[in-house]
Parts: structure tokens; sequence; C-alpha cells
């Protein structure tokens, strides 16, 4: 290996994640055979997995490898297996971990309908035709990592549980800059979303974006929109969005809507990036998909592994600028859906049911048809 290789961190995880992670291997070896595109690949633990062997959801010599990385790709984490523990112990630590010590501020989570898939949706297809937007969850503050926190006893009997929602006018900008230059690249929307009439946070948010927007970004059109809002129109008319611009607890929230009004819970990927560093250009980031560990099919071989896919495709375009190659990804998900493949996720009538492995065979011989 040389140095010229990209340092990619896999960390597989539960469930369902090590198996949707190996289809997604497979396609990076690929990449380094037949488009010399060549990673150096290190596979670790997260989550239960961590656990289970090192008492811990991720070790410090992890996460020291993960800001080492050119890239983290990260499959899932948790399971019932684990569900009892304490707070500061669960599976979802170590991925929270991950976030804050990387400093991955902006979460991208495109919701986008393929065209193959629209009858999957709950949605009517003339709602959801040609769907495709884009959160940009914030994911390093909020009422994820606010302080004050915790459960306490209340003097005179009874308890209290706290937690705290903040955001400085910092990390607000950094945020919606992203979400302005993204749309710039896209449909040149942005709505953000929060519950200014009702959280001082809000308000700040709410003041913060629109002096940026009216500093660096006047060409981009900005609206603004109350998260309650937001879902309800997500339903209602979800094309009116393209990039939508929101907080880490209302994002969390909004993008599950998002996803799965899709119909393709399965397909959704995400990049979780860092700052830019100003002098190397380089930035810490994370790619994984939307869904979660699925215990209920973990090791069953039934899990749809296009989502990991999509993810590494997201991190071949945002840490490694491979446009070319991402796109080919994409076109190859595309290309096996169009052929009737499902994994059960995504089956329907008349379609071709196929194991995960099965589904990553046909990518890989689409991969070799189109871009060999
Ligand atoms: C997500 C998940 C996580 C979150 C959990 C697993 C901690 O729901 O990535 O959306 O709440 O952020
Ligand atoms: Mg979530």
């Amino acid at each position: 290996m040389t140095s010229a290789n990209k340092k990619l961190l896999v960390l597989a995880g539960d469930g369902i994640g090590p198996e949707v992670m190996a289809e997604t291997l497979r396609v990076a070896e690929w990449m380094g055979r037949r488009r010399a595109v060549r990673f150096d690949v290190r596979e670790d633990l997260v989550g239960g997995a961590a656990l289970d062997k090192h008492h811990v959801p991720l070790t410090d010599a992890t996460m020291k490898a993960a800001m080492d990385a050119d890239a983290v790709l990260l499959g899932a984490v948790g399971g019932p297996k684990w569900d009892k523990l304490p707070f500061a112990q669960k599976p979802e630590r170590g991925l929270l971990r991950l976030r804050k010590e990387m400093d991955l501020f902006a979460n991208l989570r495109p919701a986008v309908v393929f065209d193959a898939l629209v009858d999957a949706s709950s949605l009517k297809p003339e709602v959801i035709n040609g769907l495709d937007l884009l959160i940009v969850r914030e994911l390093t503050g909020g009422m994820y990592f606010g302080e004050p926190r915790g459960i306490e006893n209340i003097a005179g009997g009874g308890r209290k549980g706290t937690n705290t929602h903040t955001y400085t006018d910092a990390e607000i900008r950094r945020l919606a800059r992203v979400g302005f230059e993204l749309a710039r690249l896209r449909g040149n929307k942005v709505c953000s979303v929060e519950k200014a009439n009702v959280m001082e946070a809000g308000v700040l948010w709410r003041e913060e974006v629109t002096k940026l927007h009216a500093a660096e970004f006047a060409d981009v059109q900005l609206s603004h929109m109350y998260a309650d809002n937001c879902a309800m129109q997500l339903i209602r008319n979800p094309r009116q969005f393209d990039v939508i611009v929101t907080d880490n607890l209302f994002g969390d929230m909004l993008s599950d809507e998002a996803a799965m009004m899709t119909g393709s819970l399965g397909m959704l990927p995400s990049a979780s990036l860092g700052a830019r560093d100003a002098a190397t250009g380089r930035r810490h980031a994370l790619y994984e998909p939307v869904h979660g560990s699925a215990p209920d099919i973990a090791g069953l071989g039934q899990a749809n592994p296009i989502a990991n896919l999509l993810s590494f495709a997201m991190c071949l375009r945002y840490s490694f600028a491979l446009e070319a190659e991402a796109e080919l990804i994409e076109r190859t998900a595309k290309a096996v859906l169009d052929r009737g493949l499902r994994t059960g996720d995504i089956l329907q009538p008349g379609k071709t049911l196929v194991s995960t492995r099965a589904m990553g065979d046909a990518i890989l011989k689409e991969l070799e048809k189109l871009g060999g």
C-alpha cells in the first residue's frame, strides 16, 4: 500500500451492519482493481460489537483511528441485546462519540424517490414522483449534547429529567453555510426549520440564518418554517422542498419522516461532515446508511445493501472528489432496480426477491457493464 491510498476506517457495527458492509467492501475492492481507486481499509468495532469485546461502545484506539482516517464507513449500531445497559454504555454512545469528537456538525440526508420504487411509498405517486430533497441536519449540538442534562431526585420526592437545547451563533452559521452551498449545486432553495414561536434558540437560529443569507447567499431562495408545519408540509407536498436546514433533534425526526416517505428506507445514504481544514482541504467525514441495525433480520442475508453502498458513493463524492465513480455507483443501483431485483424491504408484486449477497453480485456485474 502506498501513502496515496485512501484511508478508510470501516466500522460495520451491529445487526445487519456487517452484511451490508461486506457488499460495499466488494465494490471498494472492485474500484481498486478496475478503476485504480485504491483504498487502505482498516476494519474495527463499534456499538454492541465493541461492547461485547471491549466493554465500551467505542475504544480510544478506534476513536484515534477514526481521527486519522480519510473517511469512516459505518454500518449500524444497536440491538435488543444491549438495550438494558446504562445510558452511558449503550451502543449508540459509540456513534455519538464519533460524531462529537470528529466534530461532524453537518449531516446530509438525501430523500430521493427512485422511479422504480414510486409505488412503494405510502404516499400517492403523484405526490412523491421525482422527489429529491436534502435534509442538512446539525449533528453535534442542540438537545443531544446540551448541558445541564441528567436525571435527579427532587427534594421531597419525585425525580426530574433534564436536557438542554442550546445553539451558538457560530454553530448555526456554519451549518447554514453548508446548506446554502449545497443548495447552489441543486435547486437553489433553502428552507430553514426551527420553532422560533416558542424557543429562544429558534429565534436566534432564524436571525442568524437570515443574516448569513443577506451577507453571502442572497442568490439562494430562503424561506423559514416551524418544525411542526414542516412535518406536515413534508407529507402534504414534499416537492416544495429542495434543501432543509435544521437542528439536531428536529432533523432527526424530519429525516426519518422524509426517508420513509420515499418508500425506500433501505435505499437512503447519509454523510456527516466536519469543517474543511483551510490549509490541507481535509475534513473529517463519516458515512452511514439512514436505516438502523434491523435486529429482526440480522444474519439472515435479507438486508438491502444499497443504502450502505450509496453512502460509499457519497464518500467518494465528498471525501475524495471522485464524482464519476460516485455517479457510477448511483447508476448501478438504479440499473439493478430497473431490472426488477428487490430485497425484502422493497419487494413488490412481480419483482424478483434476492438476498443481500445476490444483490451485491448483481451490482458487481452491473459495475463491470457500466464502468469496467
Ligand atoms: C440517527 C439515529 C441516531 C440519532 C441514534 C442511533 C443515536 O436515530 O442517526 O438518526 O438519534 O441521531
Ligand atoms: Mg434518527
